[in-house]
């Protein structure tokens, strides 16, 4: 059983709640519910923090944890957190990042991801199919490394 993480940043917490015209009206645990039912072969965990260093601490146990492959949504943290960064870059697992909105059609402060270069790839615009076309794209890589 694949054992993938969902990583969280700032203000994510309050999905379904927070600008529900740009982010949805899921909240997080309905997404994770759907998550489950639709990811039923592997095991999923969440995490979501407001505050940065906490998700880099958190980052840094996904080996110990035996993490397999992860998805992050840095939020804010997107466009000008180097330190979270460099703790996705010492993972050796493939990390998918994740946007529910189009970073690329909003304020341009957004338009430009610090993680981008670090992540397997990006996904943004999708909202919520964003974190299930990531994970869909985790287990596919695994499959074919077997
Ligand atoms: C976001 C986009 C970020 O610019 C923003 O700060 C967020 C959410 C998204 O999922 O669309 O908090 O990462």
């Amino acid at each position: 059983m694949l054992n993938l993480y969902i990583v969280n940043g700032p203000n994510l917490g309050r999905l379904g709640r927070r600008q529900p015209e740009i982010y949805g009206t899921a909240t997080w645990s309905d997404v994770m519910n759907n998550l489950r039912r639709d990811f039923p072969n592997c095991h999923l965990e969440d995490f979501q923090s407001n505050h940065e260093g906490a998700l880099i601490d958190y980052l840094e146990t996904l080996t110990d944890r035996g993490a397999d492959g992860a998805v992050i949504n840095p939020g804010a943290l997107t466009h000008q957190s180097y330190a979270l960064r460099d703790a996705m870059a010492a993972l050796s697992i493939p990390v998918i990042e994740v946007h529910l909105s189009n970073i690329y059609a909003r304020e341009s402060f957004r338009a430009h991801s610090v993680i981008a270069p670090v992540a397997v790839g990006q996904i943004s615009g999708l909202g919520v199919d964003g974190y299930r076309l990531a994970l869909l794209h985790l287990v596919l890589l695994m499959d074919s490394d077997s």
